[in-house]
């Protein structure tokens, strides 16, 4: 913290300014449908998963719901110009399933599709490049109710909902990302239970897995199809992993960690089957794959995103008490790193294991673009009695990850854009309204938005506004 009132609010931070990165760098906020819009009874949208089980008591915290959330539904307007006053030139935001289809297959509904449209040229009036997400979760309830992700014909009602999607709004938005983190529909929702829709089955998890990368396949040629020069991608989220120790046994469920976490996801997108040392290790729990899937499932994609947070450090479980095979086939279990800050949500805080990620994708996979769709923290952030909002822990995260960012690009990492996780705090799932990763405080009972210390400074670098030499000031 500074103590002299006129200090730089990032003294002592690592200096990195706008200027940089290239100057056709995106930067911007990233946000998703069910965090942000509440208006879930507007316009004949659909129940989705996530209003399910919010609504099913003990699944979320505080028996929160996204029913509100953060009106952005109605506000969007005076959301657009926040991230105009960051100074921001893209947006990536999600559009909710259940509003275009209630039930996930059939007609579109027009006026969902009028709500995204009028978003859109609102971003466009603005000078933001629109950046779509087709699923950041709310999957329709009624197609849950027939199986969800779980069962094969997901794939094809994916397919429809994309094109439907991309003929309303490709005149206009050329940026598409299929799924956002299909780690977390998969396994959160269906391995842990923690997540819509709750199933608590490895085996199904894997399947669901499956399916989720052959519906970003299938959905990539009908992106293409509908917009004329899309760029299109999906995006992961990806966590450095390190061993616990230098036994062979820890380095060894390194190893099979980044099984499940990294390579699960990235070698079949990037044509290399799944992981044939994972799908060993998880025998019958391995997901059913018809001949041709994995053609589809590599398809090239324009970009990938990385959602980064944290790294992992891994011990192997092997012999821990109680250890079950069949519940955790790859018997790794994630150990405390001593002496890592951490974020209120406990997730360490390494800024260098951004550019050691991205570095590592680069290396081993060279996707021909790279952005970064996430990346921020929750702390509990303090409130001054005028109502100013100080956050120098979120700050410090974002100064610190930046310069992780800028650090790659010296290694001929392919980094085209940042997107902070969040422009405004939100409903984050599990947590409900308890974890605030917004640059932008809501008070939820007043819909009132203030901008924090951190969005104020993230303006000053969008702008490239920032002192000639931030970090050195006395
Ligand atoms: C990511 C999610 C995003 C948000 C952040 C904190 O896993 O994609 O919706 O919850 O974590």
């Amino acid at each position: 913290m500074n103590t002299r009132p006129d200090a730089p609010v990032d003294a002592g931070l690592p200096a990195v300014r706008r200027s940089d990165f290239p100057a056709d760098f995106r930067w911007g906020c990233a946000t998703a449908s069910y965090q942000i819009e509440g208006g879930v009874h507007e316009a004949g949208r659909g129940e989705s998963i996530w209003d399910r089980f919010s609504h099913t008591p003990g699944k979320v915290k505080n028996g929160d719901t996204g029913d509100t959330a953060c009106d952005h539904y109605h506000r969007w307007p005076e959301d657009l110009d926040l991230l105009q006053r960051l100074g921001a030139n893209a947006y990536r935001f999600s559009i909710a399933w259940p509003r275009i289809q209630p039930t996930g297959r059939g007609a579109a509904l027009q006026a969902g599709l009028d709500f995204y449209s009028r978003l859109v040229d609102g971003l466009l009036a603005r000078g933001l490049q629109p950046w779509a997400t087709l699923y950041h979760w709310d999957l329709p309830q009624a197609l849950q109710d027939e199986g969800g992700w779980m069962a094969r014909d997901s794939v094809a009602r994916f397919a429809d909902y994309a094109d439907i999607v991309t003929r309303a709004l490709g005149d206009r938005v050329k940026h598409w990302i299929t799924h956002n983190e299909p780690f977390c529909t998969a396994f959160l929702g269906h391995q842990h239970g923690v997540h819509a829709p709750g199933v608590k089955d490895l085996g199904l998890a894997l399947q669901v897995h499956h399916h989720l990368l052959l519906s970003h396949g299938r959905a990539l040629p009908v992106i293409r199809a509908n917009v004329a020069d899309a760029q299109a991608g999906i995006t992961l989220s990806l966590h450095p992993i390190s061993p616990a120790s230098p036994s062979a046994a820890d380095v060894a469920a390194a190893r099979r960690h980044d099984g499940g976490r990294n390579r699960l996801f990235l070698d079949p997108l990037f044509g290399r089957g799944y992981p044939a040392d994972v799908i060993e290790r998880l025998g019958p729990l391995a997901p059913r794959v018809v001949a041709g899937d994995l053609a589809e499932i590599a398809q090239r994609c324009d970009f990938l995103g990385i959602n980064y947070y944290f790294p992992e450090v891994v011990a192997d479980a092997t012999h821990d008490a109680g250890h079950d095979p069949l519940k955790d086939p790859l018997a790794t279990r994630v150990v405390d790193a001593p002496g890592v800050a951490r974020t209120a949500f406990g997730w360490p805080v390494v800024p260098e294991g951004l550019t050691e990620l991205l570095t590592r994708v680069h290396r081993d996979y060279a996707p021909p673009a790279i952005y970064i769709t996430e990346n921020g923290s929750t702390f509990d952030d303090q409130v001054q009695p005028d109502g100013a909002v100080h956050d120098p822990q979120r700050l410090a995260f974002l100064v610190r990850h930046l310069a992780a960012a800028r650090d790659t690009l010296a290694a001929g990492v392919p980094l085209k854009g940042y997107f902070a996780w969040s422009l405004l705090d939100n409903f984050e799932w599990a947590e409900g309204y308890l974890r605030r990763f917004g640059l932008t405080h809501v008070d939820f009972a007043t819909q009132q938005r203030t901008l924090k210390t951190s969005g104020q400074w993230y303006a000053r670098f969008c702008r490239d506004s920032l002192p000639a030499a931030p970090g050195t000031a006395g």
